[in-house]
């Protein structure tokens, strides 16, 4: 065969292979990504695929976890302001139920929560300041309440005892978490059927607050369903109080 007529065959051959292989590799690199979703849990209701692709790690600003005076939580008037027994009855939480007080700074919500479940139940008081827990140790043991756990949290982990609580509370502490979303599939695991989850916060950008939108869209995120909201935590209605159940 003359040598022109070859390359032009061989030119020919390479504009038909090149085309195929292409479509080739893309309907590979689809089945990849379609079986990657399908094993991934399914997306709770309004998230896209890419943000479900998305690892846990958030990346936005979140505040500089408190370390000041304790005193500052400890408002006499703090009770009737926030409404605290309120807060309790919409969490479910009576005599006998076990309680997660998550960022418990001086423990003001977990003395409280421990009085009402009373003796038979616990009430853990979780903070990643481990003199914060030492205060609460002594507060407990001053007032009475052998009910009264204190963990030490990391970042992302609460480190609750599986399927311990009923009820759990982020007072004050959620744009603080460095990584809720990890923090939150975590406290997930600690609660019972039916536990109900409970954030009190204010819009912000991070810094002294968050804004209630991403709280909703991340506490979804690691597998929640918002059931309810209020804005009675505070009377100039700056705080909200969000409540979430275990989705399915
Ligand atoms: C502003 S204080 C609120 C204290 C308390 N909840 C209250 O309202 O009285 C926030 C607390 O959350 C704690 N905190 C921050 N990040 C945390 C995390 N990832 N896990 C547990 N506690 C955390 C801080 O150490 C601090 O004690």
């Amino acid at each position: 065969m003359p040598r022109l007529l070859r390359y032009f065959l061989l030119f020919n051959l390479l504009l038909l292979i090149c085309p195929l292989a292409l479509i080739g590799c893309a309907s590979v690199t689809e089945r990849a990504t379609q079986s990657t979703l399908a094993s991934a849990s399914p997306a709770p209701s309004g998230i896209t695929e890419c943000e479900q692709e998305a690892p846990d790690t958030i990346t936005r600003p979140t505040g500089k976890p408190y370390t000041g005076d304790l005193s500052t939580f400890e408002d006499p008037e703090r009770d009737q302001k926030l409404q605290v027994n309120r807060v309790m009855d919409i969490l479910k939480i009576k005599e006998g139920s076990s309680v997660a007080d998550i960022g418990a700074g001086s423990g003001w919500f977990t003395v409280r929560a421990a009085r009402r479940v009373g003796t038979g139940a616990a009430v853990y008081a979780v903070d990643i300041n481990r003199d914060y827990l030492d205060y609460i140790d002594k507060r407990a043991k001053r007032e009475g309440l052998a009910n009264i756990r204190v963990i030490q949290g990391k970042d992302n982990d609460p480190l609750l005892p599986e399927k311990s609580v009923d009820a759990v509370l982020l007072m004050k502490t959620y744009h603080e978490v460095a990584q809720p979303i990890q923090l939150l599939k975590r406290t997930r695991n600690a609660m019972r059927a039916g536990a109900l989850l409970g954030i009190i916060d204010r819009n912000g950008n991070g810094d002294h607050g968050i804004d209630k939108d991403v709280v909703i869209k991340e506490v979804t995120r690691a597998g929640f369903v918002l059931l309810d909201q209020h804005d009675f935590v505070k009377p100039d209605r700056a705080d909200y109080f969000l409540v979430f159940r275990v989705g399915p």
